[in-house]
């Protein structure tokens, strides 16, 4: 038997629209709501620590409130025939929860808190659900620092980004789903791919694209444009 192909999905938060989370940069986005740099950067985050856990206690809220998608499980539907890989910028665990098994988290993860002092160290990870989705301010991690969301805050590395290129780099189909591809180093993955790999682009509006690679943009929502991209891969 034919080994599967390997099709490797950036989402972004246009993924999730269709669940009811708001995007960020659309009009009425959330980043026209909240200072950006006030409740997602690590200097914001030094600055109010309390706003911020308030902020990350709301979207928490708003998520266990929120179900995946119809594209969310075609993209887990995928993976009957597929080698499948999601890579995400979305913090939220739609993806798992429609069944999706390998998801690389770029920008962290809702459910979870950390250290704030040693954020990568699992030992000072908590899970949080629907019965305790809510931190209260100044609420310490078991290494006495602050406990704050697992979240990447812009002027924060990315630990995530090496095997997401990895994944990318052996894709023999790449499909971007609601991202504006605005935020780096996520945008310029779509740069590690083999030259020739199909790429597919599902988003209503037009996102731009690195000069050079040829991208087919499916003009839809995830649900609808996800239907038609198995549509043109049965064809192909
Ligand atoms: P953006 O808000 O920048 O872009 C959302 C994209 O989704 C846009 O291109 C929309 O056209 C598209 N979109 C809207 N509705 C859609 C639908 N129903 N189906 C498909 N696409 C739809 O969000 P991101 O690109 O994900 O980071 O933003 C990247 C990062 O910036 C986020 O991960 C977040 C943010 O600041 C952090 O907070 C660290």
């Amino acid at each position: 038997m034919a080994a599967k192909k390997k099709v490797v999905f950036l989402t972004g938060a246009g993924m999730s629209a269709e669940s009811g989370i708001s995007t960020f940069r659309d009009a009425g986005g959330l980043w026209e709501q909240y200072p950006v740099m006030q409740v997602a950067s690590h200097t914001g985050w030094l600055q109010d620590p309390d706003l911020v856990t308030r902020f990350y206690n709301e979207r928490r809220r708003q998520l266990f409130n929120t179900q995946p998608c119809g594209g969310h499980k075609l993209v887990a539907a995928m993976e009957q025939d597929y080698d499948v890989v999601v890579i995400t910028q979305n913090v939220d665990d739609l993806h798992e929860r429609a069944g999706s098994t390998r998801v690389i988290h770029l920008h962290g993860e809702l459910c979870k808190v950390c250290s704030s002092r040693d954020v990568e160290n699992p030992r000072y990870w908590q899970t949080l659900g629907p019965d305790n989705c809510e931190v209260t301010p100044g609420t310490k991690a078991a290494d006495g620092s602050l406990l704050r969301p697992y979240i990447v805050f812009f002027e924060e590395a990315v630990p995530m980004i090496a095997p997401a290129a990895e994944q990318v780099g052996k894709a023999d189909i790449l499909v971007i789903i609601g991202t504006s591809l605005n935020v780096y180093p996520a945008a310029g993955l779509i740069n590690y791919t083999q030259s020739g790999t199909p790429i597919y682009l599902i988003d209503p509006k037009d996102v731009s694209v690195p000069y050079g690679l040829s991208v087919t943009h499916i003009k839809a929502g995830a649900t609808e444009g996800m239907k038609q991209l198995m549509e043109i891969l049965n064809k192909s």
